[in-house]
């Protein structure tokens, strides 16, 4: 259709694919407008985006005043150097290790390389916004299927969703927004239960908070797998570079990457988030620092939680592995989050139908973390209006 026989009054969305005019908009966590106008940024207590409680490597910063001289040139469009490091560290050649623009990219990317109208994904209820939205940004059928009511995968009600065809399973482990986690058997079931055709997709974003040694197992159980496969992991949390943007997946087989690179744009990844994630996988004692800093921070904001839950029974916190805690505080989780707001308390709530009670909070330092707790206790003990 031109432009120009277009009906005005019915607005440009005309022009979009349907499937774009009816795609939900990711919600990022960041402070609104209204708050930032009422909070001076290092005043708010940012507890809606994950980010890591400490901050990056001290090594990074180095690396970055490194490459200050060299900002006029394209960066490497293959991430020779950062594949070369991911794929020693994950004992596979580089041509399995795709680099993305943050993991998101590399989402988008599977996405776009195998997705289509008559394509279905099965995945998590709570999700992760962006594995519904890129597969339904390809017009793909998107099934999801709830935790259980003790907020662990149901993987005898996910093998059901597999049952009809599915081109791929695409699941977080520590999941995004729960935090629980995947066992090896439950990946042995779970690629018993899919067809041949199935694109097995891992999201670890949060791998490094979960303490053990579970990531390990599970990538011997993929290698066995006779489908193609990828495991995500990000730069963005426990490595602290969520402002540089980088992420990568280890892929089943270098046909995947290949794949992935057809549809990738060729400088996705910036010569600042090349160098800098090559200086935070190399910081390996600041990761610990961070893994076991978040880890003391959790175990005192599930203390801190229980107690209020004696005195508010409505409450309900999800035992996690990840640097971020899920509750149902019993009551509108979006007037939840609005009233923390306006004490300068940035969380984020949960949209996802049946979910709408809940918040997502990030473990952040203790001052922040006292300051949520603080205001979050005198929220939940008022009745609910
Ligand atoms: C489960 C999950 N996957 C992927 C991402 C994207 O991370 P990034 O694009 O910053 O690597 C996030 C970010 O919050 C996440 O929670």
């Amino acid at each position: 259709m031109a432009l120009s026989t277009v009906d005005r009054s019915a607005g440009i969305a005309v022009l979009a694919r349907h499937e774009v005019r009816d795609l939900p908009r990711y919600q990022s966590g960041a402070p609104s407008p209204d708050i930032l106008a009422r909070w001076k940024i290092a005043e708010l207590a940012r507890l809606a985006s994950n980010e890591n409680l400490i901050g990056p490597s001290p090594r990074v910063r180095e690396a970055l005043l490194a490459i200050l001289d060299d900002v006029h040139r394209y960066p490497d469009p293959n991430c020779t150097d950062l594949r070369i490091e991911l794929a020693a560290r994950h004992r596979v050649p580089p041509e399995r290790i795709v680099v993305g623009n943050g993991s998101e990219d590399i989402i988008e990317m599977l996405c776009k390389a195998f997705l289509s109208a008559t394509d279905r994904v099965v995945t998590l209820a709570p999700a992760f916004g962006l594995h519904e939205i890129f597969p339904r940004m390809m017009g793909a059928e998107v099934h999801k299927v709830p935790v259980t009511s003790a907020w662990q995968f149901d993987v005898p009600a996910i093998s059901a969703a597999l049952e009809r065809p599915a081109k791929m399973l695409l699941l977080s482990t520590p999941s995004n927004p729960v935090g629980c986690e995947l066992s090896d058997a439950d990946v042995q079931r779970l690629d018993a239960a899919c067809r041949a055709e199935t694109i097995f997709v891992l999201d670890e974003a949060y791998h490094e908070y979960s303490g053990d040694d579970r990531g390990a197992d599970r990538r011997a159980t993929l290698e066995s797998m006779d489908r193609p496969w990828i495991v995500l992991r990000t730069l963005s949390k426990a490595y602290g570079l969520a402002g540089l943007r980088v992420g990568y997946g280890i892929a089943s087989d270098a046909e995947v990457v290949a794949l992935l690179d057809r549809v990738r744009t060729p400088f996705n990844v910036n010569l600042a988030a090349q160098v800098a994630a090559i200086a935070a996988l190399r910081d390996e004692s600041h990761l610990r620092a961070v893994v076991a800093a978040t880890g003391s921070e959790r175990t005192w904001m599930m203390a801190s939680l229980g107690r209020l839950q004696r005195e508010v029974p409505a409450l309900q916190v999800a035992a996690s592995a990840a640097n971020f805690l899920f509750i149902d505080t019993g009551r509108n989780g979006k007037a939840v989050a609005r009233q923390l707001a306006t004490d300068g308390v940035v969380v984020k709530p949960w949209m996802d139908t049946g979910f709408a009670n809940c918040i997502r909070v990030t473990v952040g330092p203790r001052s922040a973390n006292e300051r949520f707790v603080r205001h979050f206790g005198d929220i939940v003990r008022r009745p609910a209006s």
